[in-house]
């Protein structure tokens, strides 16, 4: 790494070069075993004679600090670095704004436990890393230009307007499609798209907690709004929404989907209050059985609903990749959003990525995925039923990667960090909850763990719970 250094007092460049050096050694800048730059590039780079750099470096060595190895170069020395370095750090007057006060970033909760039953992660064992080691590796060549569509590369559009049609029905050309990095980035995209400070977003309670902070961040009003069994409850709408954003075909993290009268009842309360509804679709083309009720994009005639898929339940969270699919109204705008805010997207991740969809990989990844999937959902679904209904009443689902269940007797959070001393991590549903009072259940993600290792997993759940 190039080391800033900053000469302005020509009249002691020997000292201050000196200093900063031993200063940059220090304070751990520069770490063991690092290599500096040799004299001659160094003295070129500070306009400085070549002299006066190999005269502090000499001094650095007998100080200790540096050592000239023959033939190599000179090294920060093994012993000269303080362990940890570490310089205090700056008192300053900024505060973040109230609304960033006791978050939790996620991967601040997600320490290695033995049995992680945790939503949201799907199995990383499954990805088929030959085909895109492939497919990435194939892409990374030089081209002409080297800044992307903020919309996302053509390709892929075409790739994701093809799948999102053919597994969910989801009516949409190329030119609809905006690729993001995940739902999250389209969250924000939307609401600086089409959302002012100050206005209402209703989101389902329990919820999922990342849109609602977004909203907020972005100086919106969110309202949480009860759900039942057919999913959010409409006639709980805040009469003043702006917006509404929901899971419709596997409520996170309760796990329901919204019946089909219920859907019908949102677009109708929707169109007539002029209100955007925002369709979170995060984790549906994983489905066990019964009948797939249409994505709210696909029932809307009124153009009013934004769909909003992800690659990190089919594929891995961390390739950030996910889409919007929006009105041609919003084309522009949508695609400005992104240009500000992030340019573009990983051209050559998004070239591989149309070509894993278009060979077929993914929907292979899929299918194969599916199977595993839902054994261990099956093997769940039918423990809760056999040694946990004196405590625990399943609420039916029949996709994704979560199954969730209400809690009778004990705190959920109680038994939740009991489970974890035990070696097992899950995640309370009151955990979710937005302004309404919590739900006391426990949340069952099934795409961490194997198989073989559920048993043992409910084994020390249900030792917790008697
Ligand atoms: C409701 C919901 N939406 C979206 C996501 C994924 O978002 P992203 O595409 O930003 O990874 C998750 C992941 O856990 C989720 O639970």
């Amino acid at each position: 790494m190039e080391l800033h250094i900053t000469l302005d007092d020509r009249r002691d460049l020997t000292g201050s070069l000196y200093r900063q050096l031993r200063d940059a050694v220090l304070d751990g800048r520069l770490r063991a075993g690092e290599a500096l730059p040799p004299t001659r590039e160094l003295a070129r780079r500070l306009a400085v004679s070549r002299g006066t750099v190999s005269v502090v470096y000499e001094r650095l060595a007998a100080e200790g600090y540096l050592e000239a190895r023959v033939g190599a170069g000179t090294f920060v020395r093994e012993s000269a670095v303080p362990t940890p370095a570490r310089r205090p750090s700056a008192a300053s007057p900024l505060r973040p704004r109230e609304v960033w006060t006791g978050l939790r970033a996620w991967p601040d909760r997600l320490r290695d436990v033995p049995y992680d039953l945790r939503a949201g992660l799907p199995d990383t064992r499954l990805f088929p890393y030959e085909s895109w080691r492939r497919l990435v590796a194939g892409e990374l060549r030089p081209k002409i230009y080297d800044i992307g569509d903020p919309a996302g590369l053509p390709v892929l559009r075409e790739a994701i307007a093809r799948h999102a049609g053919v597994s969910r029905s989801v009516r949409a050309s190329a030119s609809d499609v905006v690729v993001t990095s995940g739902i999250q980035q389209a969250l924000d995209l939307i609401g600086r798209v089409l959302l002012e400070p100050g206005d209402v977003v209703a989101v389902e309670d329990p919820g999922y907690p990342p849109a609602a902070t977004l909203f907020r961040s972005q100086g919106l009003r969110v309202t949480g709004v009860p759900v039942d069994a057919e999913g959010l409850r409409v006639d709980a709408l805040p009469p003043d929404a702006r917006a509404v954003y929901l899971t419709p075909s596997h409520q996170f993290p309760m796990g329901m989907p919204m019946s089909l009268p219920r859907r019908r009842a949102l677009l109708d309360w929707a169109r007539r209050r002029d209100v955007v509804v925002i369709e979170d679709d995060y984790d549906t083309e994983f489905r066990y059985g019964g009948r797939p009720v249409e994505p709210l994009q696909s029932l809307d005639e009124d153009g009013r609903v934004l769909y909003l898929g992800t690659f990190s339940k089919l594929m891995r969270p961390v390739l950030r990749l996910g889409y919007l699919v929006a009105p041609p109204a919003l084309h522009e705008a949508l695609r400005m959003a992104r240009h500000v805010t992030s340019w573009h997207g990983d051209p050559p991740v998004q070239a591989a990525l149309a070509r894993f969809i278009d060979e077929g990989l993914l929907a292979r990844h899929i299918r194969r995925s599916r199977r595993v999937y839902e054994e261990r959902h099956e093997h769940i679904a039918a423990a809760l039923a056999a040694d946990f209904a004196d405590r625990l009443t399943p609420i039916p689902s029949a996709a994704g990667l979560h199954l969730s269940a209400t809690l009778s007797g004990p705190s959920d959070i109680r038994t939740v960090r009991a489970a974890e001393a035990e070696g097992v991590a899950l995640f309370p549903l009151s955990d979710f909850a937005v302004t309404e009072p919590p739900v006391n259940g426990l949340v069952f993600g099934y795409g961490a763990i194997t198989l073989d290792d559920l048993p043992e997993a409910l084994h020390r759940l249900r030792h917790v719970l008697t």
